[in-house]
């Protein structure tokens, strides 16, 4: 039996202790708790362990809201209150921030809703049962609702036996309007016309990679601008998050010329903020997005253009004298060719939106050679998870 105190979390909201002088991550553990662990993997430099049993609770543990809490891996900060979570996202940002970028800063964290936030989610189906795989495993976690998709996405859930999958993966998107578009990977025969019975509000079903009722895309509105989006575009999972995004970047900025939204996806930022920008491009990886965001200005009258391709692929193709370029890449951040670019061209501001704060300061220590930061703030995109988006604006001094 191994026992240990938790001193600390980590970045991921893990708790930190020590075993035989050997840093031992304890997940879904809060500072001074003592527990008993079982070691489930040993590195060189530290351990990973899981909780066996808790000697001494922290009196700011409480009780999970979702029974599937610690099995589905969906969440990680469900034995906190929603308070503490955003407390706990705060000081990550602030002190990855000082770590890798010596900015030392307040950052304020804005949230929305807590729970039924998510417009899209991945179910696996295995014998028939439909769940989440446990982390780093096949193993499913059979689930009845998940508390942070939408609530149409859930009444969905509940029928998807109709389709008769036996094994495969199923996407679920939701929209404003509560239309779901189904994306379905399987090789069994699936029973379309049952679900759209009972389902009313499918526009579209997708079964592997081939339209086979509908649409292959619907639409989706953030503030007044409409977006069409195709099941396998990225779109911001949080609607009501990215809309707080938008209102804070529609306030910081000033009108520009010309900007370039590079990671494009189907326009989403660029469009938002094209009443304020005369001439807009966009490039993006995806050719679908890509489509989608071509659409997307003809849909809103805006004038765009766009370039399908990876952006450290095409950066000799892009327009000079940017005013403006918006930024926001995945999880990696930034490659050298991309950041050079971006400091050859001295466009007068940037927006740097990133979901992964660590990639963030590592870019910022280097783009802030030339550029001021105006302005950063935390958004809560994706509450109860370790995850949090952050805007930041820049301005070239
Ligand atoms: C975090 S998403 C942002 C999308 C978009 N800005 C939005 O708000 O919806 C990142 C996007 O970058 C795209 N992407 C990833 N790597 C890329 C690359 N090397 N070049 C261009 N696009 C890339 C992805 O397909 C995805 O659409």
């Amino acid at each position: 039996m191994k026992k240990v105190v938790i001193t600390k979390l980590d970045n991921r909201g893990r708790g930190i202790s020590f075993l035989n002088n050997k840093i031992t991550f304890v997940p879904k553990t809060l500072p001074l708790e003592e527990v008993e662990i079982e070691l489930i993997k040993e590195n060189k430099k530290y351990n990973e362990a899981v909780v066996t049993k808790f000697v001494n609770v922290s009196d700011k543990r409480v009780k999970p809201l979702c029974p599937y809490y610690g099995l589905c891996d969906g969440c990680h900060l469900m034995h906190m209150s929603f308070e503490n979570t955003l407390a706990f996202k705060k000081e990550k940002v602030e002190s990855l921030l000082y770590k890798y970028a010596h900015i030392k800063k307040e950052i304020e964290i804005i949230s929305g809703k807590s729970l039924n936030y998510r417009n899209k989610i991945t179910l696996k189906i295995v014998n028939k049962k439909i769940g989440y795989f446990k982390e780093r495993s096949h193993e499913l976690v059979e689930i009845k609702e998940c508390l942070l998709a939408s609530s149409t996405i859930n009444e969905v859930i509940k029928m998807l036996n109709l389709l008769n999958i036996g094994n495969g993966e199923v996407v679920i998107r939701s929209n404003k309007d509560n239309e779901i578009l189904l994306s379905i990977k399987t090789d069994d025969k699936v029973l379309v016309e049952h679900s759209l019975n009972k389902v009313k509000k499918i526009v579209g079903i997708v079964l592997n990679d081939k339209v086979v009722y509908g649409e292959v895309h619907f639409i989706e509105l953030l503030n007044d601008v409409k977006y069409q989006v195709s099941y396998n575009s990225f779109f911001q999972v949080n609607k009501e998050v990215i809309e707080l995004i938008i209102d804070y970047l529609e306030e910081l900025m000033p009108n520009v010329n010309k900007a370039l939204d590079l990671y494009c996806g189907v326009g989403t930022i660029g469009l938002a903020l094209s009443h304020k920008i005369k001439e807009l491009y966009g490039v993006e990886v995806v050719k679908n997005a890509i489509c989608n965001a071509k659409e997307n200005a003809r849909l809103n009258n805006i004038n765009a253009k766009y370039i399908c391709g990876k952006v450290e692929n095409v950066l000799d193709s892009l327009p000079n004298n940017l005013d403006l370029i918006i930024i926001d890449p995945p999880r990696s951040g930034l490659d050298n060719k991309t950041r050079d670019f971006i400091l050859g061209v001295k466009a007068k501001y940037l927006i740097y939106i990133s979901c992964e704060p660590i990639t963030l300061a590592r870019d910022l220590d280097i783009l802030k050679e030339k550029y001021d930061i105006l302005n950063i703030k935390a958004f809560d995109m994706f509450p109860y998870t370790e995850h949090v988006e952050c805007v930041c604006v820049l301005n070239r001094r």
